[in-house]
């Protein structure tokens, strides 16, 4: 496995892919790499000739700096796990390199959903996420890149980016990995303390109980949104953000749930902020949570 840190070297590596007649799949990561982050790499190993695991801590996307400065950082270790996933190349710039000027003067504006949900609670976030993943995109060229469902306002502006703006990348999307107790696995939860990560799979608790009582025929979605947030009200070391049930074509929050829908959360555990989610399809027979899979 290479280890890239120039960017001229990472677009010549993916070319030459390209040129020798391979596919070329990207999983842009922030590293501390987990379950989550290893499905991502398979799913890419299994579908592409050459896989490119990037990663790099984007201070952009950061509004907080004592978050970026809290941010998990193992290098050694995500260099052996990428190596052990599969992936041909790991792209690790250095700030200075993805950024030479600074903070760029030109930006990818996410549009009107960029100020929603997570976007309102951290102003500035998908501005830099986009950007980044631009660049990324743009030194990869012509791929495929994976990005989670756990993320999902964040797949979902990528997806649209790249619709709008004409990126010759095809977004391919992976199920949400779970501990056992469904806490979805993100690279924060490292800094729950134990009683703390006791308490975080309540996030997912709470959903189930949105999943649940839709199966049972509510479509009311301010009822949906009371029985979420009442599991999570139970909970002493969580304190809710928000909770949302959004149209998952639209991603408008809606009064109705309508029979593609989202259930979404955000809530402080402690000092850390977790988010996550899940897709309801209530069309069909029985309602299901589009796929997932356990750690
Ligand atoms: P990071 O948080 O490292 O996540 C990298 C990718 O792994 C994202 O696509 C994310 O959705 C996915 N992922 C994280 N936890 C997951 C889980 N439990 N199951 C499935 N997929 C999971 O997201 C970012 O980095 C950054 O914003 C980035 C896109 C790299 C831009 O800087």
């Amino acid at each position: 496995m290479d280890v890239i840190g120039e960017r001229a070297a990472f677009a010549a590596a993916c070319a030459d892919a390209r040129a020798g007649g391979a596919a070329v799949g990207i999983v842009p990561t922030m590293g501390a790499l987990h379950e989550g982050h290893r499905a991502l790499l398979e799913r890419a190993r299994s579908a592409d000739g050459f896989v490119a695991m990037t990663l790099f801590v984007n201070p952009l996307q950061f509004g907080d700096a004592a978050d970026l400065r809290s941010y998990p950082g193992r290098p050694d270790d995500d260099l052996a796990a990428a190596e052990s996933a599969g992936c041909d190349v790991v792209f690790a710039p250095s700030p200075e390199e993805m950024y030479p000027r600074g903070d760029p003067e030109v930006t990818v504006d996410p549009g009107p959903l960029g100020g929603q949900l997570e976007g309102a609670a951290r102003p500035g976030h998908f501005r830099g996420v986009l950007t980044v993943v631009a660049k990324l995109l743009g030194l990869a060229g012509p791929c495929r890149a994976y990005f989670g469902e756990k993320d999902a306002q964040q797949l979902e502006l990528v997806r649209r980016m790249v619709r709008d703006l004409d990126v010759p990348a095809e977004i391919v999307a992976c199920p949400t990995v779970r501990a056992p107790d469904g806490l979805a696995l993100a690279s924060r939860n490292a800094r729950l303390s134990p009683a703390e990560r006791e308490a975080a799979p309540v996030l997912f608790r709470a959903l189930s109980a949105g999943v649940f009582v839709i199966g049972a025929g509510e479509r009311s979605a301010g009822l949906v949104r009371t029985q979420i947030s009442d599991v999570l009200a139970a909970e002493p070391l969580a304190r809710t953000d928000y909770v949302a049930v959004i149209d998952d074509e639209t991603w408008d929050e809606v009064g109705m749930v309508p029979d593609r829908a989202r259930l979404l959360v955000a809530a402080w555990i402690g000092d850390v902020r977790l988010i996550d989610g899940v897709a309801v399809r209530s069309g069909a027979a029985s309602p299901a949570v589009a796929g997932e899979r356990a750690e």
